[in-house]
């Protein structure tokens, strides 16, 4: 049984109880047409870390090359748990989809690979920052817009819109969900893909009282302060949004990820050391802004709190795992 197929079961997860080894650690509305020097000037830095001048207020993670690096493991993360798929729509069955959004494309390599395995697929990948590679696919390409804005494509456009890790972007839920159903066209797929950041989860006796539920509790509180419910992203929430917006078949294929390599289990334990790396940065990408400007802690206090939290993934003290849902629906034909 695949990694991600033994994470989608409801049992618990058994963890590995060997002793850890330092050793294993290691594995452990601009146009795209913008020149470098114009999009470099919209970025500014605060407590080390470089974030996007557009995003000030509205999307709290960082878009330096930390957080590009962040976002290609992470890619690599979610693609482990699509079981080596790109996607869990049923495309295959189909053929290339001709029109293809990938909304809030981070870095591109989601579009860019889609690209590369479906010639026959025209790709647009759009984000607020302008952070992808100035190379693409002769079928891929690259826009800076903002996604909460009303949308400029054509009506019944895309035949596929993918939408990855964007809960935290979106403010609007229902209006961004509203806008993918009015440009998709009849018979078109819609895939989400959201993890849970309210609270993580453990089911044994080691989470509690640690500093990640320090961590964890903090950040739900911060960004409930900075105005996002973290409660409002599951997969029913979720699967209700795209039903309410007048999609159909939704599907939600849940799984769990472990924050680390403890469980027992070989495949599933790299599923957590892949986790492990991309938290490395992310749990401070994550939390920074949200501590220092929601929390009241200064950068030192919010930088100690998530470095006691990470070591206690890294060492494998804490078996802790979130959820991430692939939500996939259909616009009726
Ligand atoms: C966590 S990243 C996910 C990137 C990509 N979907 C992936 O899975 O690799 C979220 C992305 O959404 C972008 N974003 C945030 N708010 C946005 C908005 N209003 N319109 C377009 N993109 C936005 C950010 O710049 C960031 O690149």
């Amino acid at each position: 049984m695949s990694a991600a197929a033994l994470l989608a079961e409801t049992g618990a997860i058994e963890a590995d109880t060997t002793p850890f080894s330092d050793y294993e650690s290691e594995a452990g509305s601009e146009l795209s047409t913008e020149s470098l020097t114009s999009s470099i000037r919209q970025h500014y830095y605060e407590n080390g870390r470089r974030y996007h001048e557009k995003s000030s207020g509205k999307y709290h993670l960082p878009s330096d090359e930390t957080e590009q690096d962040r976002l290609d493991l992470a890619h690599h993360l979610l693609t482990l748990l699509r079981d080596g798929d790109l996607y869990k729509a049923p495309l295959k069955k189909r053929g290339d989809p001709a029109t293809v959004l990938d909304a809030g494309t981070g870095t591109g390599i989601w579009a860019l690979e889609f690209g590369d395995q479906h010639p026959g697929s025209q790709v647009i990948g759009v984000d607020l920052s302008p952070i992808q590679p100035s190379w693409t696919y002769p079928n891929v390409k690259f826009e800076c817009d903002d996604l909460e804005k009303d949308w400029t494509y054509q009506l019944e456009n895309f035949n596929y819109i993918h939408a990855r890790t964007l809960a935290f972007s979106i403010k609007d839920w229902p209006r961004f969900v509203a806008q993918c159903f009015k440009h998709s066209a009849p018979g078109a797929f819609i895939e989400l893909a959201e993890g849970s950041l309210d609270g993580i989860s453990c089911d044994d006796d080691t989470y509690k009282g640690s500093a990640l539920e320090k961590w964890s509790t903090s950040l739900s509180q911060c960004l409930r302060k900075s105005g996002i419910d973290p409660s409002r992203i599951t997969g029913d929430t979720l699967k209700q949004s795209l039903e309410d917006a007048g999609y159909i078949n939704v599907q939600v294929y849940p799984v769990r990820v472990p924050w680390g390599p403890w469980p027992k289990n070989n495949a599933t334990k790299y599923i957590g050391a892949v986790n492990q790396l991309q938290l490395q940065t992310g749990m401070e990408a994550y939390s920074l802004m949200l501590f220092t400007h929601f929390g009241g802690m200064t950068e030192e206090e919010a930088k100690k709190l998530n470095a006691d939290a990470f070591k206690e993934v890294e060492t494998r003290k804490v078996h802790g795992y979130t959820y991430v849902w692939n939500v996939v629906g259909q616009k009726p034909e």
